[in-house]
């Protein structure tokens, strides 16, 4: 079976160098700087603060969802959409801690896969983190 997967130190050491050199991503948007993070080849999911949904929640196309985090962060901006499959669905500033969409056509995860929902973290447009949780999008019911 397989799984879309996240190279959890690489994203790791990406945010932590960003931070140390001040890189600013200014030129590469959340779904660029994404892709250059993730392959297809590694090991697993990283919540961070995601506390909702989990790994492995099934979604319908059309479903009206939210997106939670364990805490507010004022000064962070977040930026929430699926792994190669939509642009940005929900985001704004981290000043409330639930975010919500309508799950797009988009998402439906290939047969046998599943779907990454990911969330960029910003603070002054410098990268923060990446959270990402693995979700299974089936067509609407
Ligand atoms: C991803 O998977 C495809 C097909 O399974 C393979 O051809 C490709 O080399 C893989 N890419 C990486 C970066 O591992
Ligand atoms: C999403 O969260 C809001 C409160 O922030 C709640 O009113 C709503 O019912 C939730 N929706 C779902 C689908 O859980
Ligand atoms: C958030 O920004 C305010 C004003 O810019 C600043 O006073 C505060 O220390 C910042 N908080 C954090 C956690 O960086
Ligand atoms: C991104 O999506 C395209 C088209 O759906 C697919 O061919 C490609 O394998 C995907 N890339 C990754 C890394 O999943
Ligand atoms: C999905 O998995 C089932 C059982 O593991 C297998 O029989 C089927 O061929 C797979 N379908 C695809 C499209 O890979």
């Amino acid at each position: 079976m397989k799984l879309i997967i996240l190279v959890t130190l690489a994203i790791a050491l990406f945010c932590s160098l960003s931070n140390a050199l001040l890189i600013p991503r200014l030129a590469l948007s959340d779904q660029e700087v994404i892709n250059l993070l993730i392959t297809n080849e590694t090991s697993s999911s990283n919540p961070g603060e995601i506390i909702s949904p989990s790994n492995r929640e099934i979604w319908y196309v059309g479903q009206h969802v939210n997106v939670t985090f364990s805490q507010e962060k004022p000064n962070e901006t977040v930026s929430i959409f699926f792994f190669n499959q939509t642009g940005t669905l929900a985001g704004g500033p981290l000043t409330r801690t639930t975010f919500d969409f309508v799950v797009p056509p988009d998402a439906v995860s290939r047969p046998n896969e599943s779907s990454l929902l990911i969330a960029v973290k910003r603070k002054n447009r410098y990268l923060q983190a990446v959270d990402a949780v693995i979700i299974k999008v089936l067509p609407a019911k």
